[in-house]
């Protein structure tokens, strides 16, 4: 039986689903926009998009995460789409910056705009960046990301490098393996730059196709901590499901509540959602 709501008691330090799994990690979507298109997280195609004005202003996502605190969450993730698409990003960094509790801060991005961002971000508060990374050949990153500029990402990276983050990871997704050409490059240019990668497989969310992430709690689901919030307010229980608890509808602590209950033991799939929706 999962503890209810009401015993969810404030700064109790934390909180439990009913597979007895500690869940303490928030990754917030704050946009569905991206600049580029990964061949494994958007359709060429048109991608239905939400509505600026459904979007959760900076207010609602830091009440958002300031309830989450209170549950015993320490871990928040900003996401997207691209989360620097967002306009004044680094004031939502500021802002979640000053929520107590929160012990790390952190945001997955292509790179692409870290140029300019990267040294407000890390003064903001945000303490860690994972940045993806799938080709270290500008031809081939331009097809797999459709029309990126691999230049650009470098600059990004290197920009993040000097902004004094406490880590700075690289996300690289393969179909295999690591061992794969492109992956093995990645690989040796983040030994070159001094960095660390995590090879990530390509998951499938509509075929419910998903692998444990190598050096990471994603994918494995007796490990699962996490919740997810969209962009226009859902708290989502897992990647691989449909089901989400509106906070504009419910309130933030009743939503992270009720999507903690219905945490499934394990993912099934999901049909409503691309990964650019939902963050990856
Ligand atoms: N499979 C695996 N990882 C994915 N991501 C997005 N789509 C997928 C997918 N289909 C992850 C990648 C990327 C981040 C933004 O989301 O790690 O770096
Ligand atoms: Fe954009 Fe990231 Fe999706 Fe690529 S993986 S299309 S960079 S959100």
């Amino acid at each position: 039986m999962l503890r209810k709501a009401g015993r969810f008691a404030d700064g109790d330090g934390e909180v439990r689903d009913a597979f007895g799994r500690r869940i303490n990690y928030l990754r917030i979507s704050v946009t569905d926009r991206c600049n580029l298109r990964c061949y494994y997280c958007m359709p060429e195609g048109d991608v239905p998009l939400i509505q600026r004005e459904d979007w959760l202003t900076f207010e609602e996502i830091t009440e958002v995460a300031r309830a989450a605190a209170g549950l015993g969450f320490d871990k928040i993730r900003l996401t997207g789409g691209e989360p620097l698409l967002r306009s004044n990003l680094v004031g939502l960094v500021a802002m979640l910056g000053r929520v107590r509790g929160l012990r790390d801060l952190s945001m997955t991005t292509n790179g692409l705009l870290l140029d300019k961002y990267a040294l407000p971000l890390a003064e903001a508060g945000l303490h860690r960046v994972n940045i993806s990374l799938d080709s270290v050949d500008p031809e081939v990153y331009r097809e797999k990301t459709r029309g990126g500029d691999f230049k650009r990402a470098v600059k990004g990276i290197r920009a993040a490098q000097a902004a004094g983050f406490r880590r700075i990871k690289l996300n690289c997704v393969v179909e295999w393996s690591s061992e794969e050409p492109d992956a093995r490059e990645v690989a040796s240019f983040a030994e070159r730059v001094g960095l660390e990668v995590r090879f990530i497989r390509r998951m499938n969310l509509a075929a419910g196709e998903f692998w444990v992430v190598d050096g990471g709690a994603g994918g494995d689901c007796a490990r699962c901590n996490r919740l997810r919030l969209s962009c226009e307010g859902l708290v989502r229980p897992c990647l691989f499901s449909d089901v989400g608890f509106n906070v504009r509808e419910l309130g933030a602590r009743a939503a992270l509540v009720q999507a903690i209950e219905a945490k499934p033991e394990s993912g099934e799939q999901c049909v409503t959602s691309t990964f650019s929706q939902i963050g990856g």
